[in-house]
C-alpha cells in the first residue's frame, strides 16, 4: 500500500470522524472548539495530496456551513431565552394609558374601594377571577364573556364547571369599573387591563401589597368552556401536576407557592375538601395531615353526604379577611384547607419556600407581587389581529 494512500485514507476517515462527531452533539459544541477543529482539519488536509479524496475545500465548506449554523443557532437560543425572560415585561407597560386615559387607575380604584366596602367578598372573588382568566387563553378577559343562548359552538368559559363558583360580585366589580372607564375614556381600555388593576386593588384593600400593574392587554376573541378544565388546577392535584401546569404558563416553583398565598383570604365550598375529612384515598380515615381540632370544625360544617352545597369554610382560619402571610403558618400547623395547599408543605421541593414566606411577611409580599406580575402577562394579546377592545366585557365587540 502506498503510504500516501494510507495517510490519505486515514486523513479521510479522521476528517469524516470529525465531521460526524460534530453532527449529533452539534448544538452542545462550543464555538472555540469548532474553530479549533477547522484549524486542525486545514493543517491535516494541507499535508495530504490524494486525488481520491474530496478536495480540501469540501471539508472546509462543510465545516464553515456547520459553523454558520452553529452561530445562527446560538443566536436563536440566546434570543429565545431573552424573549422568555423578558416576554412578560416587554409586552406590557406601566404607562400604557398615560396619554389615552391618565386617570385610569383612580377610576378603577373608586369602584373597587366602594365595592369592597359594600360587598367584601368581591375581593377574593376578583383575585380568583383574574387567576382563572389568565390560566385559560391568557389574561384577555375571556372569562367575562357570557354564553350566547342557542350558540352551537358551545358555552363560554364562564359557564364551565370549574367557574361555576365564581361569585357574581367579581363580575359586577369589573362591569362597574368598565362602565366608569368607558364613560371617561371611551374605547381605549380593555376589560383585561381593568381586571388586572382591580385584582391588585383588592389585594391591597385586604391588607396586601400594592404593586404596579403593567397594562396594554387586549381582550380575547375566544372563550370556550371546553378549554377550561385542563388549564386549571384541581383541589387535589399533586405538586407534580401543579408544577407542570404552572410551568406550562411560564411560572416556576416559587411563583406557585407565592400565588397560592392568595388563599390567605376567601372561602372554599365543602365539595373541594370533603374527600379529606372522612375517607381519605380509600383509607376510611381522614387525611392524617389535618390538625385534629381543625378537622373537627370542618367535619361539623361538611358532613360526608347530603350537606348544604352552599356551605363554605375559610382558607385561613386564623385571619380569614386579612391578606397576610398566616396562610403559610397554617400549612406548617396542618391547617391547609385544600389538599393542594397542604401538599405545598409536605413536598420537599416547596416546603422550604413555605417556611421562608411564613417567616417574613415582606418577603411574601414581594414574591406575591412579582408572581402576580408574571401571571398577569400570560398569553397577552396586542392589536386588532389577535384581540379587541370590548365596550361591554361580557360581549365580543
Ligand atoms: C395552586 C392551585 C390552586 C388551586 C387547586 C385552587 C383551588 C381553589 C378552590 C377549589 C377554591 C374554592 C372555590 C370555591 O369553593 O368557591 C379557590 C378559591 C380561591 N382561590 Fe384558588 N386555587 C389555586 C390557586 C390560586 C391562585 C394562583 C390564586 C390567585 C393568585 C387563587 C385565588 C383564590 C382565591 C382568592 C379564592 C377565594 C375565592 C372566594 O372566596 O370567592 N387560587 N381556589
Amino acid at each position: 500500500m502506498p503510504p500516501v494512500r494510507n495517510e490519505s485514507s486515514s486523513f479521510h476517515s479522521e476528517a469524516l470522524t470529525f465531521i460526524s462527531s460534530l453532527l449529533p452533539p452539534f448544538s452542545a459544541l462550543p464555538l472555540p472548539k469548532l474553530l479549533k477543529l477547522i484549524y486542525r482539519l486545514m493543517v491535516m488536509s494541507s499535508s495530504s495530496s490524494s486525488s481520491l479524496l474530496p478536495p480540501f475545500s469540501f471539508y472546509v465548506c462543510l465545516l464553515l456551513l456547520l459553523l454558520l449554523l452553529r452561530i445562527s443557532e446560538s443566536e436563536t437560543i440566546t434570543k429565545s431565552k431573552l424573549t422568555n425572560t423578558t416576554r412578560h415585561y416587554r409586552q406590557l407597560s406601566y404607562d400604557y394609558h398615560g396619554k389615552t386615559c391618565p386617570q385610569l387607575e383612580q377610576l378603577v380604584a373608586s369602584v373597587t374601594s366602594q365595592q369592597y366596602r359594600e360587598a367584601p367578598i368581591s375581593g377574593p372573588a376578583t383575585i380568583r377571577l383574574f387567576f382563572h382568566d389568565c390560566f385559560v387563553e391568557g389574561c384577555d378577559a375571556s372569562v367575562l364573556i357570557a354564553s350566547k343562548p342557542g350558540n352551537t359552538s358551545g358555552l363560554a368559559e364562564k359557564d364551565a364547571h370549574d367557574n361555576k363558583n365564581l361569585p357574581v360580585e367579581a363580575f359586577d366589580s369589573i362591569k362597574k369599573a368598565k362602565a366608569l372607564v368607558e364613560n371617561k375614556c371611551p374605547g381605549v381600555v380593555s376589560c383585561a387591563d381593568i381586571l388586572a388593576i382591580a385584582a391588585r386593588d383588592f389585594v391591597h384593600l385586604a391588607g396586601g401589597p400594592y404593586y404596579q400593574v403593567g397594562k396594554g392587554r387586549w381582550d380575547g376573541r375566544i372563550s370556550m368552556a371546553s378549554r377550561v378544565s385542563f388549564n386549571l388546577p384541581r383541589a387535589n392535584s399533586s405538586v407534580d401536576e401543579l408544577l407542570k401546569l404552572f410551568g406550562s404558563k411560564g411560572l416556576n416553583l416559587e411563583d406557585l407557592v407565592a400565588l397560592s398565598g392568595a388563599h390567605t383570604i376567601g372561602f372554599a365550598h365543602c365539595e373541594h375538601f370533603v374527600s379529606r375529612l372522612y375517607d381519605y384515598r380509600g383509607t376510611k380515615k381522614p387525611d392524617p395531615y389535618i390538625e385534629p381540632r381543625f378537622l373537627k370544625a370542618l367535619q361539623m360544617s361538611c358532613p360526608p353526604f347530603g350537606g348544604n352545597v352552599d356551605v363554605v369554610a375559610p382558607f385561613d382560619v386564623t385571619t380569614p379577611f386579612s391578606f397576610d402571610h398566616a396562610y403559610y403558618g397554617n400549612l406548617q400547623a396542618k391547617m391547609g384547607l385544600l389538599a393542594t395547599d397542604q401538599a405545598l408543605f409536605l413536598d420537599p421541593r416547596t416546603r422550604p419556600i413555605v417556611v421562608e414566606l411564613g417567616k417574613d411577611k415582606q418577603r411574601f409580599f414581594q414574591a406575591f407581587s412579582a408572581a402576580m406580575e408574571k401571571m398577569g402577562s400570560i398569553g397577552v394579546k396586542r392589536g386588532r389581529k389577535h384581540g379587541e377592545i370590548r365596550k361591554d366585557c361580557s360581549v365580543h365587540s
